[in-house]
């Protein structure tokens, strides 16, 4: 998959631009500041309709302007237009021009892979943000996951809402509750198996990945849930234990909104003993398994996105990450150095393109 055009139009320091990309590499340099990671953003934006920094909407749009379109020409197997109009009442989503009504049903069309120096998150931060990062990755692959996801998130909503009034006042019906309950464990169980057959498939590939960046040490994930090894029946019945909890809490405790995901490196806990070079080989290696399984479960190629790597880490495991790189992925790479990207490249098609206070020049 690739995009073969991006128009912008006052899209964060960019007022207008329209600008074309290789097939396979495009670096992106110039100082700190000058808008990279905007412009990648901007892709990023086009594919999934929002930004992968965690900020509203709204700080898309040029400061001063009040609206922001992005638009791209995407060639898959056939080639189409993507849009995606943002204003502060709200956003567009289009393909060629038919107004998309569901978001969800936009998002899986364009695949993107971006690695950001950001996503260390993934290992440092708090469970909801490991969802967040595997929502993604799996809504980009299954476009009823997402449909499920807001169910399951609309159900449990209403169930704490529930709750509340449950403990409130006793006259609350509780058959009313168990109806809740059954809907939400069975949407739940469908999250469940998604979440833990994406895992699967990541360790698959996660270990050679990492192996192959370091050349050294096991990593693996695991999926944490409340749903692990139960049955239906067996589900119900701990909802039922818990129904007294929940009641005080005015919410509910057991669910797969508790899912986690631990990353392990020799069996020791990324997270507490990893080193922060060891933690970023372990994103990088998940971002790779990501490309992996579309290529296998979707057979697609998804677009590639490599934000400031060569400012994190050093030349020797970059080397190392560019070999993973196959010909057929379109790749943003977008850097201060260079010199040091094109001592990588020397025998690659690649498109240079430098960017200054959110102007381009093409090289
Ligand atoms: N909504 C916005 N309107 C105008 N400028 C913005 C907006 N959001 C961010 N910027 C500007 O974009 C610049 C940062 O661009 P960025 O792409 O992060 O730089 P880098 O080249 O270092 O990756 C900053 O100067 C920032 O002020
Ligand atoms: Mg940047």
């Amino acid at each position: 998959m690739q995009i073969q055009e991006l128009k912008l139009l006052n899209f964060r320091n960019y007022e207008r631009i329209h600008i074309s990309f290789k097939n396979h590499f495009n670096i992106i340099y110039g100082k700190n500041g000058s808008g990279k990671t905007n412009l990648v953003e901007a892709i990023y934006v086009l594919a999934l309709s929002r930004s992968f920094k965690q900020t509203n909407d709204k700080t898309l749009i040029k400061n001063g302007s009040d609206i922001t379109k992005v638009e791209g020409i995407i060639k898959n197997v056939y080639q189409n237009t993507y849009k995606v109009i943002i204003t502060p009442e709200g956003k567009k989503v289009k393909i060629d021009n038919n107004k998309i009504t569901k978001i969800s049903d936009y998002i899986s069309k364009i695949n993107i892979v971006l690695f950001s120096p950001n996503d260390l998150k993934m290992i440092k931060d708090t469970p909801s943000i490991r969802r967040k990062y595997l929502n993604i990755a799996i809504s980009q692959l299954n476009v009823t996951y997402l449909k499920e996801l807001n169910q399951y998130n609309k159900l449990l909503k209403t169930r704490n809402v529930y709750l509340k009034r449950m403990y409130l006042n006793g006259n609350s019906l509780e058959s009313y509750l168990d109806i809740l309950t059954e809907k939400l464990i069975d949407v739940g169980i469908s999250i469940y198996e998604s979440r833990k057959k994406y895992l699967e498939l990541v360790n698959l590939f996660l270990k050679n990945i990492y192996r192959s960046i370091t050349n050294s040490g096991n990593l693996e994930v695991r999926y944490i849930s409340d749903y692990d090894k139960k049955s239906k029946e067996e589900l119900k019945r701990l909802y039922h234990k818990n129904l007294s909890k929940d009641m005080s809490f005015g919410k509910t405790n057991v669910g797969i909104h508790h899912d986690d995901i631990e990353f392990s490196l020799d069996s020791y806990l990324l997270k507490e003993y990893g080193s922060e070079g060891q933690q970023k080989n372990a994103v990088i290696s998940w971002k790779f398994s990501e490309i992996e399984i579309m290529k296998q479960e979707k057979k697609v190629i998804p677009i590639l996105i490599l934000d400031d790597l060569f400012s994190e880490l050093d030349m020797e495991k970059i080397e190392n990450i560019f070999k993973l790189i196959d010909k057929d992925t379109q790749t943003f790479i977008t850097t201060t150095e260079i010199s040091k990207v094109e001592s990588l490249l020397n025998n690659c098609d690649y498109k240079k393109i430098y960017v200054e206070n959110g102007t381009l020049k093409e090289v």
